[in-house]
């Protein structure tokens, strides 16, 4: 597809749109992650097309990504993650009142996977729909929760996020092919106790940017014929700054909004979609990077599930404790964006 839409980050920059988390308040109470077991190497993929373990580590600090084999359906990986994140909170999903899947790579455009989800689990007291926003969505869903949360139409949401993306890969092109991968991520979202839960929200779009990442032969409304390549493009080089921008400004927003200094930030969750970026973001953040989640070398970008992946392992790793002030923050094709502060619980 040819991209011609030229989109420019910091001369027409739209304001960011942030907001104070008001009403109940809301908290993760736990989370669960599942990843395919096969595993794609930079050396695997060297075999398979014009491309280097060294321009891949330099360029992007992916060294492998998990990849789904034929048949294993992006629902199946969300509920092995959602089974998790139910154990993790001390909850059935009976106790469910609303299901929320962020993905880009469904296993068709209906039914949504969260109703999948819903069937699997037996969760029959949940809403459940899916939530697009590539790879914002994880971050779009937790603000859906906390928003349902507060306002006491919801006591309990589970938020997922899941993708297999390497169904959408085409390995001609080495600017997409060696970056993306799959896997699955979940949180179950509960009303906070006192102090603590999410504090400040900052959530965006542009769609004057919606050609910077796509898939499935947009301008030809090809998506469900039978010949289209769902293939992602992307304007790499500019989609890289846009990121760095967007992950800078979102990070201000936050923290300004819920009164918390940037470095007070305990740990800093961004979307994994290149280590240079979350560098560059870091380095003009002023974190240092031991105050951020990275696990881009061991996933690559799995677009939805990057955030709950990488915050389920600073978890399970003992890098969150209670009190500690968590930044998340995505960024994606739309062009979207979304990140929100929280005090851990
Ligand atoms: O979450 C979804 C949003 N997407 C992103 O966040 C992606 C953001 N962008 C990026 O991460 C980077 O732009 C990429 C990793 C996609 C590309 O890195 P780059 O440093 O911006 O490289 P480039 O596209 O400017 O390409 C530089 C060179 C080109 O060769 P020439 O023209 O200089 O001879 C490419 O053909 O690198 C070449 N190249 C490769 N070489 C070996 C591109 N991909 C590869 C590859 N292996 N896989």
């Amino acid at each position: 597809m040819a991209i011609t839409h030229e989109y420019r980050t910091r001369s027409d920059a739209v304001p960011l749109r942030s907001f104070k988390a008001r009403g109940r308040p809301s908290a993760i109470a736990g989370m669960g992650v599942y990843a395919p077991e096969k595993i794609i190497t930079n050396f695997d993929l060297e075999k398979m097309m014009d491309t280097s373990d060294k321009w891949i580590t330099e360029r992007t600090g992916i060294h492998r990504r998990h990849i789904a084999e034929p048949g294993t359906t992006t629902f199946e990986m969300a509920t092995k993650a959602a089974r998790g994140a139910l154990d993790a909170a001390g909850i059935t999903a009976a106790d469910l009142d609303m299901i929320l899947v962020g993905t880009s790579s469904p296993d068709g455009p209906f039914p949504s996977v969260a109703c999948r989800v819903q069937n699997e689990l037996g969760a029959p007291g949940a809403v459940a729909w899916d939530t697009l926003a590539a790879c914002t969505s994880f971050v779009y869903g937790l603000s859906i929760a906390d928003a349902y949360i507060a306002s006491e139409r919801a006591d309990t949401v589970l938020v997922i996020g899941a993708e297999v993306l390497s169904r959408m890969l085409n390995y001609g092109n080495r600017g997409t092919a060696v970056i993306f991968g799959d896997g699955a991520g979940a949180a179950v979202v509960r009303p906070a106790p006192t102090g603590g839960g999410f504090k400040s929200w900052c959530l965006g779009s542009d769609g004057r940017g919606y050609a910077q990442v796509t898939a499935g032969n947009i301008e030809k409304g090809a998506y469900a014929a039978k010949d289209a390549a769902p293939f992602i493009e992307m304007v790499g080089p500019d989609v890289f700054k846009f990121a760095v921008d967007i992950f800078i400004r979102q990070a201000n927003e936050v923290c300004n909004t819920a009164g918390i200094a940037l470095e007070d930030i305990d740990l800093w969750v961004p979307h994994q979609a290149n280590f240079r970026i979350i560098d560059a973001a870091a380095r003009r953040i002023g974190l240092p990077l031991d105050r951020v989640a990275i696990n881009i070398d061991e996933y690559g970008n799995t677009s939805s599930a990057s955030i709950p992946l990488a915050l389920e392992e600073a978890i399970r790793k003992g890098r969150v404790k209670s009190g500690d002030h968590v930044l998340l923050a995505g960024f994606g094709s739309g062009l979207t964006w979304g990140a929100c502060l929280m005090t851990w619980v």
